[in-house]
């Protein structure tokens, strides 16, 4: 790929999702781009640039989006986050608070958001809580497998077998001879998914969240939009309330009044 293609190919990246891409990923996306222009029966990166420009409905800049930024995510990924959401919800818990509302920015293709769910399931048993997580992301195709909420055996390792049991339904192998598995209706129905681009702010909720998890997206913006960011974060999580954010990331360097409490987890002072 030409460096001046690849470079209008990295503004679209920045233009749309906040995402930079730095000149060593230009075998990459180079590569990837060449899947999309086989699945389009194009000659050249130039005519997928055109096609990406004149892309109205934005399902090709969905695919581009896609094919250039990582979803890679897991059940149980960074474990210990989920440990501190437990913790620090069950004192609100016991004082009798009967709601809770969760955002899960990025939710990828749902192993995030339904980790969240399980462990909230386990932590409200039969009390009578109104509960529900907010789950998030710039690609319709992630959000789509995330509301099938279906997972391969080899996905759902990480989840403990009691949990597997009581929260997942085993379905027919169609894919090859590995076994998968539905998310029960009755888990599902504590999620919500809708498309936002994190590097569009201000966001359209109105919030509060008792927590928010944004874990593993910010390493792709540079600081005026992880910036943005953090800024709706604040305003939408409530006073006292955690943000997540992922192990290798950190909101050093930005304008914040979040505190911190170990590294990757921020509190909202109470009275703020
Ligand atoms: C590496 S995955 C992380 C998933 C999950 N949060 C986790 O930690 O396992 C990054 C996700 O961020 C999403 N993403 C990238 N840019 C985004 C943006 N501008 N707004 C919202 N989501 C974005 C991608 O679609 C992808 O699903």
């Amino acid at each position: 790929m030409r460096p001046n293609v690849f470079r209008a190919f990295c503004d679209l990246a920045y233009e749309q999702a906040g995402i930079r891409l730095g000149d060593e990923k230009l075998a990459l996306v180079s590569a990837r781009i060449g899947k999309r222009l086989r699945a389009l029966n194009l000659t050249d990166e130039t005519q997928y640039l055109e096609v990406l420009r004149q892309d109205k409905g934005g399902e090709e800049l969905v695919e581009f989006l896609d094919v250039i930024s990582t979803n890679f995510t897991s059940f149980f990924r960074e474990p210990a986050h989920f440990d501190r959401l437990i913790a620090d919800l069950t004192p609100a818990l016991e004082r009798g608070q009967t709601s809770f509302r969760i955002w899960c920015a990025a939710s990828s293709s749902g192993e995030e958001p339904y980790t969240i769910a399980l462990v909230l399931a386990e932590l409200f048993g039969s009390r009578n809580v109104d509960w529900r997580v907010l789950c998030t992301d710039i690609s319709t195709k992630v959000l789509a497998m995330a509301k099938r909420a279906r997972y391969r055996e080899q996905q759902l390792k990480t989840v403990r077998k009691d949990l597997v049991s009581k929260y997942f339904r085993k379905v027919r192998k169609d894919d090859g001879d590995e076994d998968q598995y539905d998310v029960t209706p009755e888990l599902k129905a504590h999620l919500t998914f809708a498309r936002l681009n994190l590097a569009q702010p201000p966001y359209p909720m109105r919030g509060p969240f008792d927590a928010v998890l944004c874990r593993n997206v910010m390493i792709y913006f540079d600081a005026p939009i992880r910036q943005g960011l953090v800024h709706e974060m604040e305003r939408l999580v409530k006073p006292g309330g955690l943000v997540f954010v992922g192990h290798a990331e950190t909101l050093s360097g930005l304008k914040t009044s979040l505190d911190v409490v170990v590294p990757s987890v921020y509190r909202r002072p109470e009275g703020s």
